[in-house]
């Protein structure tokens, strides 16, 4: 199988997922975009709105400045990476996912990765990367630094809902350097 069905079935395996209460609200289980062969994962922290109506991760706002994110490092978001989310149900009024929901989802994560063999994870925002890396030190203080995590490292940058609320240089400047080192060790890791 290649690694595009086995994500299929993934996808599939969870249409009726009752594992934690974010299946009351939702819509759509948002599983994931993009290549399932690419060496760059992008994680999130789980749908909004658009995303929870679409099935899809990242189409809003945010996800409009992700794919800028991305492609001012020349990373095509449907060819160079994949996209998903720290929980795969939309939070009801967009409030953050919870420790008990994030538990829930954190296998099927795992499995996603197993598939995907990423090089390379950038992780957004201090919920998913908190749940990555299990720590609750701040965004602030992670971000800006290449993290071990298995066989790929983790680049915690912040949320682009974040940046669209705090549109001030300074974090523009912080995401920007993130992003380049994203890149580099991408190019540096990268074998496909
Ligand atoms: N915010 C997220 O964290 N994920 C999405 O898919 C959309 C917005």
């Amino acid at each position: 199988m290649t690694p595009g069905e086995t994500l299929r079935r993934q996808e599939q395996a969870l249409q009726n997922c009752r594992k934690c209460k974010l299946c009351e609200g939702r819509t759509n289980v948002v599983f994931g975009s993009g290549n399932p062969t690419a060496e760059f994962v992008v994680i999130g922290e789980g749908p909004g709105a658009d995303e929870d109506a679409q099935g899809l991760p990242f189409v809003g706002r945010a996800g409009q400045l992700l794919t800028k994110m991305l492609a001012s490092v020349n990373l095509s978001r449907e060819t160079d990476a994949y996209i998903t989310n720290a929980v795969l149900c939309r939070p009801p009024g967009n409030r953050n996912p919870e420790a008990d929901e994030l538990a829930a989802c954190a296998p099927f994560l795992a499995d996603k990765l197993s598939v995907i063999q990423p090089k390379v994870i950038l992780s957004l925002g201090s919920v998913a990367t908190q749940a990555l890396l299990r720590t609750k030190e701040a965004i602030g203080k992670l971000r800006g630094r290449v993290h071990p995590f298995g066989d790929a490292v983790l680049i915690p940058t912040f949320h682009p809902a974040f940046l669209l609320r705090n549109p001030g240089p300074e974090y523009k400047r912080m995401a920007w350097e993130d992003l380049k080192l994203a890149r580099r060790e991408y190019d540096k890791r990268k074998t496909r």
